[in-house]
């Protein structure tokens, strides 16, 4: 580890983030009864133009009067390129009271966007007595977003997740797909060989800003979260993108369906077994600890001091997820 240690992420479950738009105030009661961690009732781009002044009415009644149990509570404003922004954050924090937990500002394009809601949701919080300190969520979804990451992880101690967006992402990078997230067509090489029918290996177009969200996300101790998945007819192409995600470090997805919710809670709630073989490293390195030794073999395999760091991550991970 460098001199500065890594800092941790916020300790709260953040497996599946469930969507529904501010215009559709019959599907929050659903949300609040679903099995996700976070609910974001959305201001953005789920919702019409025209509907932008109604759900943001109907999203501030929804957080005062529903019973949110013990879920993260978050909502998606507009674009700070719009018009209705700054009356989302101002609205949403005059008129709520202590059930917001974050603030979702979706096409960050670098850390001026996260400071200019930072001080605005501070000063409304110091003139209201606001007494909970609302968190910022942001969404990795354009070109200047990617090249920023870094400066947009560290702009604000409110920061507590960070999400890729697919669909935005690929119209900012010229992408040729109008599918959100997933398998793309285009995005394959052939097997060597001269042979007409060589096989076609898919590779995963999401890779790179998904790790690069994971490493600006680390590096700061925020949640790396997995965004939409838009085919929802299609539960095993989401838990393949899902699963990739888990394994290179992000905590959770999105949901834009309730079907989509026990995929994203099984993919990353860490397996039985996994948690078992977690335990059972860590309780290896300490007999080696107690024998003197840095490295031995557990199951036919090296483990050693990392190994403890590796089984740390899932044996908290599963004990954050156990205290519910
Ligand atoms: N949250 C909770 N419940 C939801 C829901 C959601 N986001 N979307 C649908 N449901 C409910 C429906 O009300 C219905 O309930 P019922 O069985 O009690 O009648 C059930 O789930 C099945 O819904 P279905 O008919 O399949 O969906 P729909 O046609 O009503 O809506 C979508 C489909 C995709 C338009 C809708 O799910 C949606 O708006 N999702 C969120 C979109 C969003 O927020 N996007 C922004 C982030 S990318
Ligand atoms: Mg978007």
């Amino acid at each position: 580890m460098s001199f500065r240690v890594q800092p941790a992420p916020p300790a709260r479950p953040n497996r599946c983030q469930l969507f529904g738009p501010g215009s559709r105030p019959e599907l929050f009661p659903k949300m609040a009864a679903s099995a996700a961690d976070v609910v974001n009732l959305d201001l953005e781009d789920s919702v019409a133009p025209d509907a932008k002044e109604a759900a943001r009415a109907n999203v501030i009644a929804a957080i005062n009067g529903i019973d949110w149990g013990r879920k993260t509570v978050s909502v998606r404003i507009n674009g700070l390129d719009t018009p209705w922004w700054v009356r989302d954050v101002v609205d949403i924090m005059e008129q709520t009271e202590g059930r917001l937990d974050r603030i979702m500002i979706p096409k960050a394009g670098n850390a001026a966007d996260v400071y200019a809601v930072d001080a605005m949701v501070s000063a409304i919080e110091q003139a209201k007595l606001r007494e909970k300190r609302v968190g910022l969520e942001v969404i990795i979804e354009t070109a200047a977003g990617l090249v920023n990451v870094n400066e947009i992880a560290a702009a604000s101690p409110r920061l507590q997740a960070m999400s890729i967006g697919p669909a935005d992402y690929a119209a900012s990078m010229g992408m040729q797909t109008t599918a959100i997230g997933g398998t793309q067509e285009g995005y394959y090489m052939l097997a060597p060989g001269e042979d007409a029918a060589r096989a076609r290996h898919y590779a995963d177009p999401w890779h790179y800003p998904t790790v690069a969200i994971v490493a600006a996300c680390r590096a700061h101790g925020i949640l790396p979260v997995d965004g939409p998945f838009g085919d929802f007819s299609d539960a095993e192409g989401f838990r393949a993108q899902a699963r990739r995600s888990a394994t290179l470090g992000m905590v959770g997805k999105w949901a834009i369906h309730p079907s989509q919710v026990a995929l994203a809670n099984e993919v990353f709630t860490p397996a039985p077994a996994e948690i078992d073989r977690a335990r059972r490293i860590l309780a290896a390195m300490e007999q080696a600890r107690q024998a003197g030794a840095g490295a031995v073999t557990l199951d036919g395999r090296l483990i050693d001091l990392a190994s403890i760091r590796q089984a740390e991550v899932i044996v908290r991970m599963a004990d954050l997820i156990a205290a519910g």
